[in-house]
């Protein structure tokens, strides 16, 4: 079956607080978003890719993928997840599996895509890359009084691709809402969701620091 990649770039990265939208920015001579998409097809485990971009860019950005076949330009929504579903509209009925990948994870191995879908091809229905933290986590009120610590080896911190069945993150979507996670919408469902070991290069490009740490990263190879 078809293994359909929506990539996620319609974002305006207010906290990277740059005059382009943060998936345009550029990262040596590629923007974010390209760096994303060569990704997601160097896997070689993805036959469409679906980009999901601003409104104002989605004619350039369509122009500029008019002789890649396998790359589809589609309009994007307010939040992540209303440009998430523009995604799966744009997807052909014929997807069997859909992976969801930030255009501002731009260093993503490719590797991790088909570690992804390896999983799901070994039967679970939801995947998702995960780390182990570093740091101590504190549960705060809105005082910042620490009200918990909690055991930090129970806990992992997610990024993308995440991997799903076409059909159950299309019905983890149906009812709208707002996640900045797909999988936390599958977990609401009650449908297993599987952490596979995630890649350090997979951190998402946030605030100006982040983009420093990518430049400083791209040097260095
Ligand atoms: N995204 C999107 N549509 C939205 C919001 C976000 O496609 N309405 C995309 C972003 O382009 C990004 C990914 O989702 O590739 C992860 O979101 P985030 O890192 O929050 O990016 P921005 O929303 O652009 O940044 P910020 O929240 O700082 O404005
Ligand atoms: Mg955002």
């Amino acid at each position: 079956g078809r293994v359909v990649a929506l990539i996620p770039a319609a974002g305006m990265g207010t906290r990277l607080g740059l005059p382009v939208p943060k998936a345009f920015v550029m990262l040596r001579e590629r923007t974010l978003l390209q760096r994303s998409v060569s990704a997601a097809l160097a896997s070689g485990v993805v036959d469409q890719v679906v980009v999901i971009v601003p409104a104002d860019l989605a004619a350039q950005i369509d122009a500029e993928y008019a002789d890649r076949p396998e790359v589809t330009v589609t309009v994007g929504g307010a939040e992540r997840s209303d440009s998430v579903r523009a995604g799966l509209a744009a997807s052909g009925p014929d997807t069997e599996l859909v992976l969801v990948h930030d255009a501002a994870r731009a260093l993503t191995p490719p590797a991790l895509f088909a570690d992804v879908v390896h999983a799901l091809r070994d039967g679970a229905r939801a995947v998702i890359p995960g780390l182990p933290v570093a740091d101590t986590l504190k549960r705060v009120d809105t005082a910042e009084t620490v009200l918990a610590t909690p055991d930090r080896s129970e806990l992992r911190a997610v990024g993308t691709p995440q991997g799903f069945t076409a059909e159950l993150l299309r019905h983890a979507h149906s009812g709208g809402g707002d996640a900045t996670d797909d999988a936390g919408l599958v977990e609401a469902l009650g449908v297993p969701v599987q952490v596979v070991p995630g890649d350090p290069l997979a951190f998402k490009i946030t605030t100006p620091f982040d983009l420093r740490m990518a430049r400083l990263l791209l040097d260095e190879s």
